[in-house]
């Protein structure tokens, strides 16, 4: 695809080249999300970060990368604190921002919306997640993620094997990771999920169409054997018709690390978008696994900055020009990595 002065709104834009070209531009800007160096290539660059529903790692980060780049980050965090609440539309929030910005990041509860705001929009927009249907970014950090614990364990994507489990129906980062992995060959899903939250067909029709092995579970020990990577999700609560409904399938299926070492493979790498819910009625994912050096949740975190960072430089144009704004840092970091400078 052509990225310059593109809208990242779903991730059935990019082909595999694309993909390895995002990639090998966040292997690039490394140095500068670890503070080994500062880079100032997007210096008077403003980036509106707009985010109408509830974000902690994909609204900061976003900002975090544009900051890194030298660039500056304009915020709303909640439709009440817009003038959506006033009933103004997508499409005029949209020329107005517009007017105000060199890149636009929004979050938004409705499926499409983000595609509708873009539509109206004068400059790219990038989507952090549009309801229940994509969270483009969110899938690209994760299969970065992956490719990295892939090649500590002398593996790439390429015949992966994976289990998603929990709420596949509403989870937007398990509908996007599903088609950024349908790109690779020979790849073993194993859908875990109650029967009522399964992945919404056209999903799962498109794997099957590219002849990758699908599976299907409703119990979660049935579904763990036999794979490189668990990727746990949250039950979507935000996404059911009522709370009554959402709390049926809480707790339902629990990662512990009992569970994990009588039903996994050695050195499964345990994955999961975040945020996990350790409310004692859910434990997901439970904190006695933070100990487990397989638990891959902090190192995708972490990734998220440099994916977003990469994402920012290919739409802006500047990924060649970073090194050229670029100098040491100067103030004492805990981040720097030792051999990185
Ligand atoms: N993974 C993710 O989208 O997290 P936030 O909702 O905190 O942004």
């Amino acid at each position: 695809m052509q990225f310059v002065g593109a809208h990242i709104l779903s991730v059935d834009q990019f082909d595999r080249s694309d993909i390895e070209r995002i990639f090998a531009v966040a292997d690039d800007l490394r140095p500068y999300a670890t503070r080994s160096r500062v880079t100032r290539v997007l210096q008077g660059a403003i980036l509106s970060n707009m985010f109408f529903e509830p974000s902690t790692r994909t609204r900061i980060s976003f900002g975090s990368a544009f900051n890194l780049l030298g660039g500056e980050v304009r915020e709303t965090t909640e439709v009440k604190a817009s003038s959506l609440a006033k009933g103004e539309s997508l499409h005029d929030t949209a020329r107005v921002l517009s007017g105000y910005s060199d890149v636009i990041v929004m979050r938004h509860p409705e499926a499409g919306s983000v595609e509708e705001f873009a539509q109206a929009s004068r400059v790219p927009v990038l989507n952090a997640g549009d309801g229940p249907n994509e969270h483009p970014s969110q899938a690209l950090l994760d299969l970065y993620t992956i490719k990295q614990e892939m090649a500590g364990h002398g593996k790439g994507i390429d015949g992966l094997r994976i289990a998603l489990i929990g709420d596949l129906r509403y989870g937007r980062a398990v509908h996007s990771l599903c088609k950024l992995l349908g790109h690779y060959d020979d790849i073993a899903y194993h859908l875990v999920s109650p029967p009522e939250l399964e992945i919404p067909p056209g999903i799962a029709d498109g794997l099957a169409a590219k002849r990758h092995r699908v599976l299907s579970f409703h119990e979660l020990e049935a579904g763990i054997h036999n794979v490189d990577i668990l990727y746990v999700t949250r039950t979507q609560e935000e996404r059911f018709p009522n709370q009554d409904e959402a709390d049926r399938y809480r707790g339902l299926f629990r990662l512990n690390q009992a569970v994990y070492t009588q039903h996994c493979e050695p050195n499964t790498v345990i994955m999961h978008p975040l945020p996990r819910d350790s409310r004692s009625a859910a434990q997901e994912l439970d904190e006695d696994l933070d100990e487990n050096p397989n638990l891959a949740i902090f190192r995708q975190t972490d990734n998220g900055v440099i994916v977003r960072m990469a994402l920012f430089a290919l739409v802006l144009d500047v990924a060649g020009g970073v090194h050229d704004h670029s100098q040491p840092v100067t103030w004492f970091t805990a981040k720097r990595t030792p051999g990185s400078a």
